[in-house]
């Protein structure tokens, strides 16, 4: 059942290329892109004006992904929201709010039950889930599934790169309606992300490097993940997979954050991960993470950072460097996560600990 692998999770984080392929598989047809799935009105899409993300845990993270996508691509403001925050204040929501509930098992009744407050106030709601027939894609207005496979591992790796996948869809798709892109600005990006299978792929197979790495840190007590832009959810999720699983303490901060007060924490040999953007893409966002490399190593940080092929500017500050292949800003996310969720389950299996099954966790939360 495992394939071979020391761990479902294991398999789970190997088999992803085959499943972001088969997240985007059949979208994009005569030039139009099609969600099979949808069933709000496309009037009903043209005239939202505001969109929540309600989620829990990794697929908030993967929430906080997409904002950067939507925001951009269509110019809407994006908020993302824990599920149990948002059902226990008194958002602002209204019929002209799209809630977008992300859930890998559509059973986390945190999830649910933010879904059922947003319909109250007149919310259409979209799921994006994996499971077919679960709840909370029954109770939504409309649904969008993953297709990655069951998801076994209590720790999320191949549903988070599908839930980022399927909303980036559906951000493309709100742009195609409302004419923010241009027909042919969508295929392009389309195209872009349909090579993705391919890079994700390479990570995957360069995965030694970073094996390796886990197996020495084994001993870690503290390890601190930094990034901006997408990069900073990354290492939220970073962070996540090993406190989850391999029970270290473990903090992802925006790296502009840093002078704010993490960087007290920072003391000799302290490992810190920076996921470093496309040095093609918003330079000034490329330059200011190097400048957070260059903070942390000044005061004793061991520097381990995930950067493009051919980023030679991270070379004099960095004592690992971890290779993603070159892609658009955006889409780094789908890559530079990998290194973190393979450091996680290794350094978990170097420890002797039950990757699948961690303590006081369970796959579906389903209770408040
Ligand atoms: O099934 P869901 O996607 O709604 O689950 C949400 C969280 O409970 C889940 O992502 C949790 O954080 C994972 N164990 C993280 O790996």
């Amino acid at each position: 059942q495992k394939g071979g692998y020391p761990s479902f999770m294991a398999k789970e984080i190997h088999e992803q290329a085959g499943s972001i392929a088969d997240t985007l598989l059949g979208r994009l047809v005569d030039g139009k892109l099609h969600l099979d799935e949808k069933s709000i009105d496309d009037s009903v899409l043209r005239s939202v004006d505001k969109i929540v993300v309600v989620a829990c845990g990794t697929a908030a993270n993967a929430g906080a992904v997409v904002k950067y996508a939507i925001e951009h691509w269509c110019r809407i403001p994006v908020e993302v929201e824990l599920a149990h925050e948002f059902r226990y204040r008194d958002p602002v929501v209204n019929e002209k709010t799209l809630v977008v509930a992300i859930s890998q098992s559509g059973e986390t009744m945190d999830t649910l039950m933010a879904v059922r407050h947003a319909q109250e106030q007149g919310a259409k709601v979209i799921a994006i889930c994996n499971t077919r027939g679960s709840t909370i894609p029954r109770e939504a207005d409309a649904a969008l599934y993953l297709y990655v496979g069951p998801e076994i591992a209590v720790a999320s790796t191949k549903a988070y790169l599908g839930q980022i996948a399927a909303c980036y869809l559906l951000g493309l798709y709100l742009a195609q309606v409302r004419g923010n892109l241009f027909p042919d600005e969508i295929a392009q990006i389309m195209e872009d992300l349909h090579a993705l299978p391919e890079k994700i792929q390479q990570v995957l197979d360069a995965s030694d490097q970073v094996e390796k790495l886990a197996q020495d840190m084994k001993d870690a007590t503290s390890v601190l993940f930094l990034g901006r832009h997408v990069g900073y959810p990354t290492a939220m999720e970073g962070a996540l997979k090993l406190k989850e699983i391999a029970y270290i303490h473990a903090e992802g901060f925006a790296a502009g954050e840093l002078k704010h007060g993490p960087i007290a924490l920072i003391e000799e040999g302290q490992p810190v991960f920076v996921i470093v953007p496309s040095p093609r893409g918003r330079d000034v966002l490329h330059s200011k993470v190097i400048s957070n490399i260059q903070e942390v190593r000044a005061r004793g940080a061991r520097t381990l950072v995930i950067a493009e092929e051919g980023d030679d500017d991270v070379l004099p500050y960095a004592d690992e460097v971890i290779r993603v292949p070159q892609t658009r800003t955006l889409f780094a996310a789908l890559l530079t996560v990998i290194p973190l969720q393979i450091f996680a389950c290794e350094l978990a299996t170097a420890k002797g600990l039950d990757v699948d099954q961690p303590r006081n966790l369970a796959k579906s939360v389903t209770v408040e």
